[in-house]
């Protein structure tokens, strides 16, 4: 059984921001957490290229959408290749693939008798691609995702019998581990409570689409086609991409994880859509909050946008991701503060992790002619280890929650307590006379072990990190062993070799 776990498929109209990159950070550490556990698992990624959305943008830019998505969507890739992000698929919803899936799919709802032709009459975002339910002062009503107008379609289109599905919808929301956190889950519950109201699939102004099969000038509403591309990319290693292919390779997903404004489209929508189809439903969908920036709603209009591109070649990987990891919990809003992120990543990387790393290697290969200690007496049975029992415990526990923001703290905090045990113990006080040697060697060997477990819990966090810790204790993870049987204390080796230290993180300065 594969464990699936998928980013949003981002529009490409514009290259990532940092909304995007947040969200696919945390499904990253989530899918290198459980491939460290041992699941296959399958994390899939993407962008969504159909639509009134783009079809503007690229009319904007003057070239033709099919062009204007080949030079984004690379842009996409390429990113994320530099974030040094774990995918396994990568989809493009204008893949001839892909349109596959939705032709076969779409036939089977229609065989369920859930579409017929309706007129649609509403307002329409186009940023969000989305009737909005009828907003007071409609005209002049600006959608407060995109701070633009609405605008007014009246317009014959396909629609999905979503009403029909009211009583099985309110069950799986209902559930308590469908969505989540829990506010968003009650949203939800709320919304559908209203009465579920059937939806159009297909557009007939929307030239940049998958066109409906049986219907001239009907294209399929961009968000029936790009929930597909979920499916669409699980068997997209398959000798031929089908629904019955997706479900053989790991069809439902385990885990959308999807900003707090899309929550309705992937719990409610795409559920009541994949029953239609006689298919499995996600076993869950986490709506993560939103990122603010010094307090404030980041858009160009504002000036504020922070560009992804910028804080990765400035600051580098660890850092951008630990402030996003750890400094937000996930379901709620975070916010960047350029001063707060210097100061937690000067405290919690440079000083406290990269620093009990530094000077303990440097003691060790200073008294103990560059090795770690041949201590004689590895033992469960000395604080140290009792503390690092727990946090990982603590830890294990948090990440299968999704409370990464917990996880990574419980690492900084074994951090925190390793170096007060080194501290407490003043080994380089001890070490002035002779006698003291056998401790000298237990304190140094308990504080280079902790070190140790620190690294390999950061692995799913800061990878980059977590190799440079790895290379400092002379290589010493084994691809081979279990993750979590290496968390066990006392695996370090007494005498190994250890290289000569550098920084593993610079400190940063405000500007
Ligand atoms: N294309 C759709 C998703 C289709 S999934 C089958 C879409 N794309 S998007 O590019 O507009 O948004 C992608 C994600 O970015 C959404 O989950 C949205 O919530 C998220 N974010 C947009 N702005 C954000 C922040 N400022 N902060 C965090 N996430 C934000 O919607």
């Amino acid at each position: 059984m594969s464990f699936v776990i998928t980013t949003p498929l981002y529009y490409v109209n514009d290259k990532p921001h940092l909304g995007s990159v947040y969200t696919t950070i945390i499904c990253d550490s989530i899918a290198r957490f459980k491939r460290l556990l041992g699941e296959d698992v399958i994390f899939i990624t993407g962008v969504d290229e159909h639509g009134l959305k783009i079809q503007r943008t690229a009319n904007e830019k003057g070239i033709d959408p099919k062009t204007h998505c080949d030079e984004i969507s690379k842009i996409f890739d390429i990113n994320w290749e530099n974030w040094n992000i774990s995918y396994d698929k990568f989809i493009r919803t204008s893949s001839k693939n892909h349109e596959k899936v939705v032709n076969e799919f779409y036939e089977r709802v229609k065989q369920s008798d859930d579409i017929y032709m309706g007129v649609q009459k509403g307002w329409y975002c186009v940023g969000c691609e989305e009737f909005k339910d009828n907003p007071e002062n409609s005209a002049t009503y600006k959608c407060p995702i995109h701070q633009k107008n609405l605008e007014w379609k009246n317009e014959e289109n396909l629609f999905f019998r979503l009403s029909k599905y009211q009583k099985q919808i309110e069950k799986i929301i209902n559930d308590s581990t469908f969505i989540e956190p829990v506010e968003r889950k009650n949203e939800i519950i709320n919304f559908v409570s209203r009465g579920l109201k059937d939806f159009s699939i297909s557009r007939t102004n929307v030239s940049w689409g998958i066109p409906v099969p049986d219907h001239d000038n009907h294209t399929f509403y961009v968000w029936f086609d790009a929930l597909l591309g979920y499916v669409s990319a699980i068997s997209s290693n398959a000798k031929e991409c089908s629904l019955k292919n997706s479900i053989l390779s790991g069809w439902p997903a385990d885990i959308h994880l999807i900003g707090k404004d899309i929550l309705r489209f992937h719990a409610v929508y795409w559920p009541a859509m994949l029953i239609s189809a006689g298919m499995k439903v996600p076993k869950k969908v986490f709506g993560h909050g939103f990122l603010t920036r010094e307090g404030q709603k980041m858009g160009k209009s504002l000036g504020n946008v922070l560009d992804p591109d910028l804080l990765l070649s400035k600051y580098g990987n660890d850092p951008v991701r630990w402030y996003l990891i750890k400094d937000i919990s996930l379901g709620n809003d975070g916010d960047f503060q350029d001063k707060r992120f210097v100061d937690i990543i000067n405290n919690d990387l440079a000083n406290t992790i990269g620093n009990l790393l530094n000077r303990t290697s440097s003691m060790s290969r200073k008294w103990f002619e560059n090795k770690v200690p041949n201590n004689e007496k590895i033992s469960n049975e000395n604080k140290l280890a009792h503390l690092a029992k727990i946090s990982v415990e603590s830890y294990l526990e948090k990440f299968n929650q999704y409370k990464l923001d917990l996880a990574a703290n419980e690492v900084l905090s074994l951090a925190i307590k390793t170096n007060l045990y080194l501290n407490d113990n003043q080994p380089w006080m001890l070490i002035k006379k002779k006698d003291n040697l056998p401790i000298v060697k237990e304190i140094i060997y308990n504080v280079l072990e902790s070190t140790r477990i620190i690294g390999l819990l950061l692995l799913p966090l800061l990878p980059e990190l977590s190799s440079k810790i790895n290379d400092q204790l002379g290589s010493i993870y084994k691809k081979e062993v279990q993750w979590e049987q290496q968390l066990k204390w006392g695996l370090l080796v007494g005498n190994s070799s250890l290289p000569k230290p550098y920084p593993i993180i610079n400190k940063l300065e405000y500007e």
